[in-house]
């Protein structure tokens, strides 16, 4: 079985999807792995560390694309989809729910696309989450925005020049990258508070010394994801969240619902109402935005405060993206790969009963089975 890593090709994407370490596993089952000259070079691993992993560099896109699985970070272009062989396996964040010609792809070349985004969020399935494991880098690397960019301390500072108080920093949306910003904020010092709307957050956002703020609105839907509210309940949740923002220094959002736009969370009212020099950092930029003022992948100033919108976070931080990344994917692939006995090649064989194989699967034989994937390519 051959297993192709390409370099990736949308901007700004820094990470790869497998990492030596990852490599040298794989290799050690009998899997060939074929890595594309340069794929590690945004995450600064040489091809060298490949080789040496057992890996093959090599120029030849056609054997890439025609390997008998290729892993990625981002949906690949139609185009490279399209060179892939009939019932080889994609594996890789493949946007089911949006990029519909990702899907369109992948059915009219047969191939058997499985996605990250879609792996179930069951406890057997908690290594495979690459969700989950770049949300975490996305929450760290906010507050390092939030930090750079405020012109005040995080920490108090009890000095003989006089004392400064904490910074107050509140995290909206309290998911995985949420709970990581909390964590990450209070390491720095800050007093922090955080708000959702699936009340079971609470308990998780006050054991990272947190404060929760509760509105009153609890919209937990399915899948453990929140659904989205109705037009009274957004008004009253914007009404209170613009009370409420005034008395932070640092605004940090990650509310999403999946596969629908990102709810509004901070009104231009609720921005006028921060003190000037506060900061806010808005990850969701990626489907609009949770601040109203925000411009998806700028830095603005309005009312002076600034307010960040970074796409694609986890690639700022390549390298420890890209090992947790290849981790969750040979995870993946351990349910996938048949190994060789005594020597002999390993095999793909993907157990259609087993619910995160199917549950993770976006398109097979020409037909697309993921339930979203199908919805978002009929309403195409
Ligand atoms: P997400 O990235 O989809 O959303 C981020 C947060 O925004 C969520 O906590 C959501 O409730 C919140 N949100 C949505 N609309 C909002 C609104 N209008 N106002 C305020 N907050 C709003 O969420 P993420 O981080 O992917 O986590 C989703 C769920 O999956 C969580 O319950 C998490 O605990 C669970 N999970 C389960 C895992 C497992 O069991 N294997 C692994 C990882 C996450």
């Amino acid at each position: 079985m051959r297993l192709a890593v390409p370099q990736e090709t949308a901007p700004g994407e820094h990470r790869v999807a497998l990492v030596p370490e990852v490599v040298r596993k794989l290799s050690a089952r009998g899997v060939e792995i074929l890595v594309e000259r340069g794929a590690g070079s945004g995450a600064l691993i040489p091809d060298e560390a490949y080789a040496e992993a057992g890996a093959t560099i090599t120029d030849d896109g056609a054997a890439i694309w025609g390997a008998d699985a290729v892993v990625t970070i981002a949906p690949p272009a139609a185009a490279d989809i399209a060179r892939m062989r009939e019932g080889a396996l994609l594996l890789g964040f493949l946007a089911p729910l949006s990029s519909t010609v990702t899907t369109a792809a992948a059915r009219d070349a047969k191939v058997t696309a499985l996605a990250m985004e879609a792996v179930p969020r069951i406890s057997r399935a908690q290594s495979m989450d690459a969700l989950s494991s770049q949300s975490n880098v996305a929450g760290y690397e906010s507050v390092i925005l939030a930090a750079e960019s405020l012109g005040r301390f995080f920490p108090m500072l009890m000095t003989a020049a006089g004392t400064i108080p904490p910074a107050k920093v509140l995290v909206l949306g309290a998911g995985v990258a949420g709970l990581q910003a909390l964590a990450t904020a209070r390491r720095l010092g800050a007093v922090t508070t955080g708000y959702d709307v699936r009340p079971e957050v609470a308990e998780q956002v006050q054991s990272l010394g947190a404060s929760f703020l509760d509105l009153g609105i609890e919209a937990a839907g399915e899948g453990g994801y929140a659904r989205e509210l109705t037009a009274e309940e957004r008004a009253a949740q914007q009404q209170a969240l613009t009370d409420a923002i005034k008395g932070f220094d640092v605004v940090i959002t990650t509310a999403l619902v999946p596969g629908r736009p990102a709810p509004k969370l901070v009104s231009a009212e609720a921005v006028e109402g921060m003190r000037a020099g506060s900061v806010i950092i808005d990850l969701a930029g990626e489907t609009g935005g949770n601040c109203e003022l925000t411009e998806p992948g700028e830095t603005v100033v309005r009312h002076g405060v600034t307010i960040r919108s970074p796409l694609n976070l986890p690639a700022q931080m390549a390298e420890h993206a890209s090992q947790l990344y290849a981790r969750n994917i040979q995870e993946l692939l351990g349910l996938v790969i048949k190994d060789g006995e005594d020597g002999a090649p390993a095999s793909l064989e993907l157990d259609f009963e087993d619910e995160v194989v199917a549950g993770s699967c976006i398109t097979r034989g020409g037909e697309v089975l993921h339930p979203g994937a199908k919805a978002a390519l009929d309403a195409a």
